[in-house]
């Protein structure tokens, strides 16, 4: 069967983006019962942009862990791990240190947002970053990975990594891993600005909406999204300069499950004023049970750590001979 990962940063807050562009993905993936899908918090990356207080860090993972489980992820059906409690992550990581090259990882288009203008000061883990991205993914030689738009280029990479490991050991050993970049909503943009992705680093919080927000907040982010005067058109190609307006019409669509041309054909000729009250119930209606299910599991976080726990153990079936494998291949003596 086809294997499928994909992981998410514990940063702190999940957004709608997370949920659309990846999350409600990874559950139509597990429900569909044809693949085994590994799920995981990547606490060893959410440390790359700054070093993060330790009680932070533990927070936003059980977090993390209680908005999988709260989507739907079922930690029986599917393997839900955080990344350090399966150390063959970094363990093969340090192995694709050593394939990837510097000119491929300086050409990664996050790494030269993120380090901005002032690269000498990035520590050496952000830049490293897409090597592990790829480990995470190998080290379950997974064939499938399910993410947004903004992750397509690390998979690129992820498969260059692979190939080169092939190719220079003379073995068939890593696969080619297919990107699962699908839907009405593989990139969501922020609400106030169309023209950027929306994100839980930006510092306004109005344009965004955090899986943890109350049917209120919700509703008035949706009320005051940036929109134009003209009603919604009868073709998708009547979006196509107008960002804002697309963005809305896709959230609907995923949110709905249906085709963005779906939504015009039940809204062409309307104005947005009102289209955003039927979207703010349907985003209420859809997100509001998710935050709800992450409150109560986040007063037991005990049992959080249980379903880790027993995550890492099923992971490293899978990882521990693996990475055995690759020592083999690479020549790494033990006695
Ligand atoms: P992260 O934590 O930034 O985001 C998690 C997932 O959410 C998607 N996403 C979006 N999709 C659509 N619209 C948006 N506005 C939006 N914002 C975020 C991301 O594409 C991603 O799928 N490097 C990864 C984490 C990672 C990973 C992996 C993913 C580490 N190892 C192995 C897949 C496989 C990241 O930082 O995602």
């Amino acid at each position: 069967t086809p294997r499928v990962f994909s992981g998410i940063q514990p940063s702190g807050g999940l957004t709608l983006g997370n949920y659309l562009g990846a999350m409600k993905r990874f559950v139509t993936m597990q429900d569909a019962g044809t693949h085994e899908t590994i799920y995981c918090m990547v606490d060893l990356h959410a440390i790359t942009a700054r070093l993060v207080p330790a009680d932070e860090l533990i927070h936003n993972t059980r977090e993390l862990c209680a908005g999988f489980i709260a989507v739907g992820i079922d930690p029986e059906k599917s393997v839900l791990i955080n990344q350090s409690q399966v150390p063959e992550h970094a363990q093969l990581a340090w192995i694709f240190n050593c394939v990837a090259r510097m000119g491929w990882m300086g050409r990664m288009t996050q790494w030269k947002d993120k380090a901005g203008k002032n690269a000498e000061a990035a520590s050496l883990g952000l830049f490293a970053y897409p090597a592990l991205m790829a480990a995470d993914i190998l080290v379950y030689h997974a064939t499938h990975v399910p993410v947004g738009e903004d992750q397509k280029q690390h998979l690129e990479l992820t498969r260059d990594i692979a190939a080169k490991f092939n190719h220079d050991y003379g073995v068939d050993f890593f696969p080619i891993t297919e990107p699962v970049i699908e839907g009405a909503a593989t990139r969501v943009m922020n609400l106030q600005d169309g023209t950027k992705k929306m994100s839980k680093s930006d510092p306004s919080d109005k344009t965004r909406i955090n899986l943890t927000d109350s049917a209120d907040e919700i509703a008035k982010k949706i009320r005051k999204a940036k929109t134009d005067p003209d009603p919604l058109p009868e073709a998708l190609e009547g979006l196509e300069t107008r960002p804002e307006a697309r963005n809305l019409v896709n959230i609907y669509a995923a949110l709905a499950d249906i085709d963005p041309q779906a939504v015009l054909d039940q809204h062409a000729g309307g104005l947005f004023g009102q289209f955003k009250m039927a979207l703010a119930d349907l985003a209420v209606d859809k997100l509001a049970p998710i935050s709800t299910e992450m409150t109560r599991l986040m007063a037991d976080p005990a049992e959080i750590d249980r379903i880790l726990g027993r995550g890492a153990e099923r992971a490293r079936e899978i990882t521990v001979p693996i990475l055995d494998r690759t020592y083999d291949i690479v020549g790494m003596l033990r006695s």
